[in-house]
Parts: C-alpha cells; structure tokens; sequence
C-alpha cells in the first residue's frame, strides 16, 4: 500500500491531463498554490497522443523541480472510438512547439488508472481528482475499483458545456473525445463540478495580463509568459483578445470555489445523437415530465424529481482568477 506523508499540505489532488497549452498552464498553477498538494499526475491522449502527452508531462514537472511528484501513464486511446489530437490548436509537441529540456525526471511504472484507485485507497476522503482532458483514465479506474467512488472527496472537471461546444455546435472537446467514459464519470455519484466550456469563455487571458507576467521572470515564469503568448497570437487569428483558460479554471475551482458560481443539476452526455453526440445535457430545474401510456397515446400525469449530480459552473470571478495566476506564477 502506498503511503502518503503525514506532514503534507494543501489539498490533495491528482491531475489527469492530455498536456496540451492549458493543461500546462493548470500544471504551473497547480504546482506554485500552496493551496494544493499535487499527489500524482496522470496522463491520459486528447489534444496529444499518450506518449508525447507523457513527454511533456515529465519534461514539466522537471522544470518545476518536482521530480518527487509521480507521472503515470495511462490509457492509449478513448473507450470506444479513436483517438482525435489538436496539434492544429496546441502546437505541433503540444506545448506551443516550446522545446522544454529533456526532463530529469523518470515516469512512475504503474498505469494512470491503477495509481488513482491505490492513492484514493491510501488517503481515504482526502483526494480530489481534477481531470482536464478527455475522462478515459478515470472511467477506467472506476469500472476497475467501483468501491473508490466513496472515499474521492470530490473530482472537479474540466469539460463538457451547457450552451454549446467548440468542436461543433453542441460538444465540448474533452467530452467529444470519449462520451462513454465522461458518461460513467457523471453517473458514479460522487461529489462533482463540472468547469464547463462556456465559464472558461469567461476567463480570458488578455495582453494586459500577459504584460503582467512579462515583467518578471524565471523558468516556470517564462515558459508560461511563451505558452500564453502563442495561446493570444492564436485567439487573435480567430477574433477573441485573449486565450480561454479552461483547464487552469479547474484548478482554480480546487484552489478557491468561490471564484465561480455552481448550481446543482442533473448532467448527462449524449452519446447517440447525430448532430448531439459529446453534449452534456443538463437538467437546470431538477424534473422530468411523467408520460404514462393510456391506449394510444401517453398522457402527461405529473412531474417526477431528478436528483442533480453536478455543480455546474455558470458564472466566474474572471479577473479575481486571472490575477491569481499571474501572482502564483510571476518570477517563478
Ligand atoms: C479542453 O480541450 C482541450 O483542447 C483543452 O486542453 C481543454 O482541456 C477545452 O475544450
Ligand atoms: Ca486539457
């Protein structure tokens, strides 16, 4: 059994990511807020394959000196389809063709999945996992050890949207690239938030705040200042002025809730539908209509409860957040 030292801080959480520009600035926020004790980091293939998402996994908690922090890979490809990569909009390595060093740093021998069910095991009720990229590592970990759904304090993600997607008109990346897995995430019934696409919308990170960290410097510092110049270059082609921090926002959420505001909802993803398919459907007024066949026709009898299983954000303290980066991150 794995164990965990007594004398650590902060709130404990296991990363999963697809590292990918906004997953490296969640890294970098996450490894410079005392707030959190980063436990593991997990990798799992979305915006780059597995084996490069591993890569720049380790080449970054190197350059944080935190070779301590294990880094595992876990699964190869989504659940049921194949695996869809965003090189087009993360760089051609993923971290905005940014060449880190080669990482000091070695990767852990277990699988992604397994390390989570062994840590969750080892720190009964103390860990939140924060997936940021597609659910697959944590479905996996799920349909292997159902009994972990219990003693996660709280798993915050990354993903999903309730007015509209960006890969098309209804899904959201993380969710289109694996529904069946960010479906078993939803359904486990554990504490959940989703940090949804249209709340990461919210939280742009503009040249005023790039300015900011310009001034000052050092490894993490300058690495981000580059990362989040390329992320501005590429908004700009597309008319926004500034970059969403969507995965960032996730740890955001771990480090402060207050930043956003999460109503209770019941969330499902759509897995069938032809123009819908990675769509999280929510349930904003907690019931469904009760259609009870009579002859040939169903008559409406009454309303039957939902039970929410999700805080979804809606809202956000943008700027409050995007200081807190800057200031976590500046002369890093
Ligand atoms: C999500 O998809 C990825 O491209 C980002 O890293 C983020 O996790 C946004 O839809
Ligand atoms: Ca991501």
């Amino acid at each position: 059994m794995l164990a965990i030292p007594a004398s650590s801080a902060g709130k404990k959480i296991i990363i999963d990511t697809d590292p990918g520009t906004d997953d490296a600035m969640a890294l970098m926020l996450a490894l410079n807020s005392p707030e959190l004790d980063v436990r593991a980091i997990t990798v799992v293939p979305g915006n780059v394959t597995a084996q490069q998402g591993l890569e720049n996994a380790l080449r970054m908690i190197s350059l944080a000196n935190r070779c301590d922090i294990p880094v595992a890979a876990g699964a190869q490809h989504p659940l049921f389809q194949k695996l869809i990569t965003a090189e087009f909009w993360h760089g051609k390595n993923g971290l905005a063709n940014i060449e880190l060093p080669p990482s000091k740093c070695k990767v852990d021998s277990r699988f992604g999945p397994d390390l989570i069910i062994e840590m969750v095991h080892a720190a009964p009720h103390e860990i939140t996992l924060v997936p940021i990229g597609p659910l697959t590592n944590i479905a996996l970990a799920l349909e292997k050890d159902p009994t972990i759904v219990p003693l996660v304090k709280e798993v915050i993600i990354m993903g999903g949207s309730i007015t509209g997607g960006n890969v098309n008109a209804s899904a959201e990346a993380n969710i289109y690239n694996d529904p069946e897995a960010a479906q078993i995430v939803f359904q486990a019934g554990w504490p959940l938030t989703m940090v949804g696409l249209d709340v990461g919308d919210k939280t742009l990170f503009s040249k005023k705040y790039l300015d900011q960290l310009g001034q000052t410097h050092g490894p993490m510092n300058d690495f981000i200042y580059k990362v989040a110049h390329f992320l501005i270059d590429l908004s700009a082609q597309f008319g926004s002025n500034g970059a969403p921090m969507y995965d960032p926002l996730a740890i955001g959420v771990a480090i402060d809730a207050s930043l956003v505001k999460a109503p209770l909802m019941h969330v499902d993803v759509e897995s069938r539908g032809e123009f819908t398919r990675g769509e999280t459907v929510a349930n904003r007024h907690g019931t469904v209509e009760r259609n009870v066949l009579h002859g040939d026709r169903y008559i409406i009898e009454g309303v039957d409860k939902v039970e929410p299983n999700a805080k979804v954000c809606v809202d956000v303290d943008a700027d409050r957040f995007l200081q807190l980066f800057v200031s976590r991150l500046r002369g890093k």
